[in-house]
This record gives C-alpha cells, structure tokens and sequence, in this order.
C-alpha cells in the first residue's frame, strides 16, 4: 500500500509513514478542535512538498475566511490557487443562501459535488482532496441509508481517481460519528479532542482505525503552533 506524508510534524511517524494513498479518511472532533486546520495542512504539504494538487470543499465557512485564517499559519492560498494548485470550492455561500463571487461554488449535494470534483481533477491532476464537513453534507440528506449511500459513492469515485480524501466530521459527547455511519464508511479514522486539566486545555490525537495499515493505537498531544499542528510524543503529555 502506498503510503502519502500528511505533513503533519509528529504524526506520520505514528501513522508508519502516512496515509494510504487513495482511500478516504475520517478527521473527527469537536468544535475548535483543528479539523479545518488538519485538512488544509494536509493540502499544503502535497503541494508544496510533493507538487501534488489539492482541493478544498468548504462547506463550514467562508472560502474568504479559510484563507485569512490559513494565513496566520504563513500559508498563503491565493498563490497556489493562482497557479491551480489549490482550488477552493465554496459550498458555504449556497448552503447559507448567499450570493458568492467564487470560482468554484457547489451546492449540498453529493451528486453535484462529485461532477464538479471530477472535473477539477481532470483539469488540475489534483491528487488530495479535504471535504470540510461531511456532517454538513449528511445533514442535507435523508435516511441513514442515503447517507451510508452517498459516502460510499463519493469514496469509490475518489478512490477510482487515486485520490487520498479527508472528510473532516463534528464530534460531540465524544461520539465520532454524528451519523452513526461515517465512520464505517472512511477506511481510516483519526480523532481530535481536548480536554481541560486544570484550567489548561490540553489537545489529543489518536488513530481510532487505518485499515491495512499497523499504526500506533496511542492518545497522543498536539499543539497548533503558528507552523500549524504538531503532534507530540506521549512523554510530553503529563505536564
Ligand atoms: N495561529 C494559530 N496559532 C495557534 N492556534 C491557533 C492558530 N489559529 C487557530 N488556532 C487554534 O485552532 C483552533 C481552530 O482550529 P480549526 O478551525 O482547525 O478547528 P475546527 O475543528 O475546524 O473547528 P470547527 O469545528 O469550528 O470547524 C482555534 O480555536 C484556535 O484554538
Ligand atoms: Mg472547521
């Protein structure tokens, strides 16, 4: 299997090398917990590292919004995007019911979304993809079934184009999946959480599943430094 640097300092080491290339992965978490973050890393690092292209499917935020904050991480989007190598797909405009001057916009629909990703990868190769949320497309859809549908769909399609896919996913109550599917349908599954020790918060890390893949099974700290997120070893944990 072969295996693609998430970029992510401290983890790849943990993962055996990184993630299996062309299959979809679960990034869950609570609120502020660095979904967005994670994914946007993961994307920057195949561009600038490994000349391969990505795309971001913004369904959360603002594209304006992802990239003033991804800039505090000193990286800046409107150059890649220039160059194609980056293509931001504004999902939340249409999902709030607002106009939007974006060059790639998408509707809440699974079906739409993987024409429009399809055919951004054949123009621009792109070759990582981060969906940021699932949980805000699964909430448009029906039934557990569709939504158990409509992931395995968007996996096969990605999968079909050896495309690595990261569907970023809301955790709450410490429940990984909102849904109850995502995260059977995601061939790897990596959580984010933070816990409060006296009064300071203290982030986590752990690789819930990585299917085919031995990897560490450890809560790991990280940080979100201004170089992005860092994962930690266990040692510096108790602090
Ligand atoms: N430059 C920075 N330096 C350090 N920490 C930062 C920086 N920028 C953001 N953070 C931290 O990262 C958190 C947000 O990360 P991110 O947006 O990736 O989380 P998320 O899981 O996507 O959140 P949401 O569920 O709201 O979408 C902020 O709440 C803040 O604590
Ligand atoms: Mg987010």
């Amino acid at each position: 299997m072969e295996l693609i640097e998430t970029g992510i300092i401290g983890l790849d080491g943990i993962l055996g090398g990184g993630l299996p290339k062309g299959r979809t992965i679960l990034v869950s978490g609570p609120a502020g917990a660095g979904k967005s973050t994670f994914g946007m890393q993961f994307l920057y690092h195949g561009i600038v590292s490994g000349g391969e292209s990505g795309i971001f499917v913004s369904f959360d935020e603002h594209p304006t919004h992802v990239r003033e904050e991804t800039l505090n991480f000193g990286w800046n989007l409107n150059d890649i995007e220039k160059d194609n190598l980056l293509v931001i797909i504004d999902g939340f405009s249409p999902r709030a019911g607002v106009s939007s001057n974006e060059q790639y916009q998408t509707a809440v629909d699974v079906d739409e979304l993987i024409t429009q990703l399809v055919e951004i990868i054949d123009k621009t190769s792109a070759e990582r993809v981060v969906i940021d949320s699932i949980t805000a497309l699964a909430l448009s859809m029906a039934s557990e079934q569709q939504i158990r549908r409509q992931i395995l769909k968007l996996s096969a399609v990605m999968s079909s184009l050896e495309c690595t896919t990261i569907l970023t996913s809301e955790m709450r109550g410490g429940i990984v999946s909102r849904f109850g599917v995502e995260e059977f349908m995601s061939q790897g599954v990596i959580v984010l959480n933070y816990e409060y020790k006296n009064n300071v918060a203290i982030r986590s890390l752990n690789i819930r599943k990585m299917r085919g893949l031995k990897h560490e099974m450890s809560e790991r700290p990280f940080a979100i430094t201004s170089n992005g997120i860092e994962v930690y070893p266990t040692e510096q944990f108790y602090f």
